[in-house]
């Protein structure tokens, strides 16, 4: 083999590994770093199954390669095989490997059941309930205003009380989807027609990333939200500021920007809360400045992204239903100076 060949090898193989171990290193996306009570749960199962396979895993190897080690002493100096159908010693050690396992498969199902039940039991009082609707590719989200019993919707960013249960109650409006924040709880199907609700209980403070966890067409991949959990007092201001209409706009741009969102194509399908715009099938934009992306975690929230999201969003999400919006530049810049003003 060339060098600069072998070297590519390395080099690509050293890549590999990296990437494998620091794949593991972002808790922001984790079933292994728990911040809830339900992955707290879920995590220690895990941690004992490993344990469990791990060592019976380590012990077959043992005896596999002590048992190859044998018959390959035995080969070379010419002795007889070593299984002998009329051997007690195989009988038993067969009988003592059936114990190992079926001891450790009870173990295993009998863990996994209590898990089950305890998750089911975990204390709910004083639930706040949220409602979660999943749509190619995207996740509405509706609060209960406590000041007027009233809905608030938003999207793609879901906020959770630190040391409360939030009961999610899930509801898809097209295909099969999977709600997970595996920092905070385990998943669970979002199917048409079923009402499935999920409850979660976070305790560390903090930005999480929740994910679609079923393949739901071309864009399964882009459909995320953010997550994040904050003292009761700061949800309830963060909630408190999501009740409220948007803001009427105060720079000419941001208010040509206004005119465009709000009498245009994209009231139609968008709502901004205390405006014309009540559109119902996309996601509702009352409060979409004050959120961390846009288009369901694919961007990161600006100024440019919204731009760019709103002259070609097929470009950017091949599949999604938005369509382009023909707009001049200093039409598209007022939008989006509008848009990322709507805090
Ligand atoms: Cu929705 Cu995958």
């Amino acid at each position: 083999m060339d060098r600069p060949a072998a070297m590519t090898r390395t080099r690509l193989a050293a890549s590999i590994l990296l990437t494998w171990l620091l794949g593991g290193c972002t808790d922001l996306q984790s079933a292994i770093s728990p911040a809830g009570e339900q992955a707290g749960q879920l995590f220690s199962l895990l941690q004992l199954m490993t344990w469990v396979c791990g060592i019976i895993y380590a012990l077959v190897l043992v005896f596999l390669g002590w048992t190859i080690v044998r018959v390959w002493k035995r080969a070379s100096a010419d002795e007889a095989p070593l299984v002998d159908p009329a051997d007690r010693g195989l009988s038993r050690s067969m009988l003592v490997w059936g114990a190992l396992i079926v001891g450790g498969l009870t173990l295993l199902i009998t863990a996994s059941f209590l898990t089950d039940r305890h998750l089911a039991s975990l204390p709910s009082k004083e639930v706040l309930r949220v409602r979660v609707t999943g749509h190619q590719w995207w996740w509405r989200i509706a609060y209960r205003d406590p000041a007027t019993g009233r809905w608030i919707e938003t999207a793609n960013e879901l906020h959770l009380p630190s040391g409360r249960t939030t009961r999610v109650e899930l509801g898809s409006s097209d295909v099969i989807h999977s709600f997970w924040v595996p920092n905070v709880a385990g998943k669970l199907d979002v199917i048409p027609g079923r009402a499935n609700s999920l409850d979660l209980t976070p305790h560390r403070i903090g930005w999480f990333r929740g994910q679609c966890a079923e393949f739901c067409g071309a864009q399964h991949a882009h459909m995320a939200f953010d997550v994040k959990v904050e003292s009761p007092a700061d949800f309830t201001r963060w909630l408190a500021a999501q009740a409220r209409a948007a803001a009427p706009s105060t720079d000419p741009v941001s208010a040509r920007g206004a005119a465009i969102v709000t009498k245009g194509a994209c009231a139609m399908c968008h709502a901004v809360r205390g405006t014309p715009a009540a559109g119902r099938p996309g996601p509702d934009l009352t409060h979409v400045g004050s959120r961390r992306s846009i288009a369901a975690g694919t961007l990161t929230m600006s100024r440019g992204a919204l731009q760019g999201w709103i002259a070609n969003p097929k470009a950017l999400k091949p599949g999604t239903t938005m369509p382009a919006v023909p707009l001049d530049g200093a039409d598209a810049n007022a939008v989006a100076a509008y848009l990322e003003s709507l805090k």
